[in-house]
């Protein structure tokens, strides 16, 4: 073999994962039917940011291919491509079944076919039938199916990588104990189970952070039903109770999050339960809006200033941001929208020239150069003198949703 592992899908998740097994010395083949990303990585680039991996790249050996074929060329071949829904409640495999269908003429005894990819319950099992039904293999004895999930935040793959406890849930006899062997080498303790629970676990782990960032969500729009104050209602909660632990209110989505319920909800035994976790956190984007309109009035003809389109804070991913609901909807109320984000790849403008004269600022990603008390007077001295800012994360620290500029920068500076 020419290699001793494949990774099928070169995105967030492989790349960094195939850099890191080039880094343990292993001969890596990373495959990926996207040219651009292929040609960037030809160049030593990296196509999106992650902490250390530019680094990485260019020190370490990766062979490159855009056939999923090729991947046979490896022991191990690690399945990474992306799995988004159906707006049916349906995981849509259909980039998993086309990379199946391409290796299943070149797989040999002895292949390994990890699925790194988040999936729903049974997939593991059904990629496994897949390949007994139209090859004949004994799964676990001829070739090895197993689920290896990746728990990893962006920006802290390569931190993570090596210890983060690895999930590997493997078919038949001898899967688990396979994918194990490969895994190890990046120094993170293996944990081995079934693949349906590693399957679960992987996304009841996004479930949990959707759901808990959900209930602070609803907090906040309940308080502003109640004309209270959602951040000090927050520390009631939470100060010195020994079962608080409520989280803060923001805007809760990304390409996992925002999909990974629908694995589970699509047969889920209380329907509808993470369907309303994700109401929730869809519906921030409209609260913020009426919230302005409230306010400041009709929106249409004000500058609005929306800082920040990343999913989150720290990051360039800009995949299924509420912040771009956002936009869309301040676009819809007839608004000058102006962005701005450091980060991402869609152009922006400048911070001063997204905040100038604006009427509205709104803070749509905690990004750390937001957070600053600079930034605040910036928005003080070159926002409209009755500017109005919208700060659902405290980036500023002023403890206010919604608070008019002067009154943030009092707060903040009497705090
Ligand atoms: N991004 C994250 O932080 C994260 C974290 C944990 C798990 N996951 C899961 O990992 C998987 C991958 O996520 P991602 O964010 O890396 O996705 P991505 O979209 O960034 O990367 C997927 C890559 O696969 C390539 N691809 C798609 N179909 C292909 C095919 N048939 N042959 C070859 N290449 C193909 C695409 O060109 C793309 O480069 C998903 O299941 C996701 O839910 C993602």
């Amino acid at each position: 073999m020419r290699y001793d592992v494949s990774i099928v899908g070169l995105g967030r998740v492989g790349l960094p994962l195939a850099l890191s097994f080039a880094d343990k010395g292993l001969r890596v083949l990373g495959v990926d039917k996207d040219p651009e990303r292929l040609a960037a990585l030809r160049e030593k680039r990296m196509p999106f940011a992650e902490a250390g991996a530019q680094e990485l790249l260019e020190r370490v050996e990766l062979g490159l291919s855009d056939r999923v074929g090729d991947a046979a060329e490896a022991e191990s071949i690690v399945i990474t491509i992306g799995t988004p829904s159906f707006s049916h409640i349906e995981i849509d495999m259909r980039d998993i079944r086309s990379a199946l269908d391409d290796l299943l003429p070149v797989l040999r005894e002895g292949h390994a076919l990890l699925l790194r990819s988040t999936v729903a319950p049974d997939t593991t099992e059904f990629v496994a039938g897949y390949l007994a039904k139209h090859r004949g293999f004994d799964i676990g004895e001829d070739v090895f199916v197993a689920h290896v999930p990746e728990r990893i935040a962006a920006g802290r793959f390569l931190e993570e990588i090596a210890t983060l406890p690895c999930i590997v849930g493997g078919v038949g006899e001898r899967s688990g104990e396979v994918a194990g062997r490969l895994f190890e080498v990046l120094g993170a303790p293996i944990v081995q189970t079934t693949p349906v629970q590693a399957e679960l676990a992987k996304i009841w782990t996004n479930i949990l952070r959707y759901a808990t960032f959900a209930l602070p969500n609803l907090l906040m729009m309940d308080c502003e039903q109640h004309d209270a104050n959602v951040f000090e209602v927050i520390d009631l909660i939470n100060r010195d109770y020994p079962r608080g632990g409520m989280a803060q209110p923001g805007l809760t989505a990304g390409t996992c999050l925002r999909k990974d319920f629908a694995f589970s909800e699509e047969r889920s035994p209380a329907p509808g339960m993470l369907l309303a976790v994700h109401r929730v956190n869809e519906s921030v984007p409209r609260f913020l809006v009426d919230g302005m309109k409230r306010r400041v009035g009709k929106l249409s003809g004000k500058k609005v200033a929306v800082l920040g389109l990343a999913f989150k804070a720290g990051t360039d991913d800009e995949r299924d941001s509420l912040a771009h609901k956002l936009v869309r909807l301040l676009e819809r109320e007839l608004a000058d929208v102006a962005v701005h984000d450091p980060h991402v790849q869609t152009p922006t403008s400048g911070f001063d020239e997204a905040v100038d004269a604006a009427d509205v600022v709104v803070v749509a990603t905690n990004h750390r150069e937001f957070c600053t008390p600079a930034a605040l007077r910036a928005i003080r001295s070159q926002s409209r003198e009755d500017a109005l800012v919208v700060d659902p994360w405290d980036c500023f620290g002023a403890g206010q949703v919604f608070a008019y500029a002067a009154e943030v920068q009092a707060l903040t500076a009497a705090s």
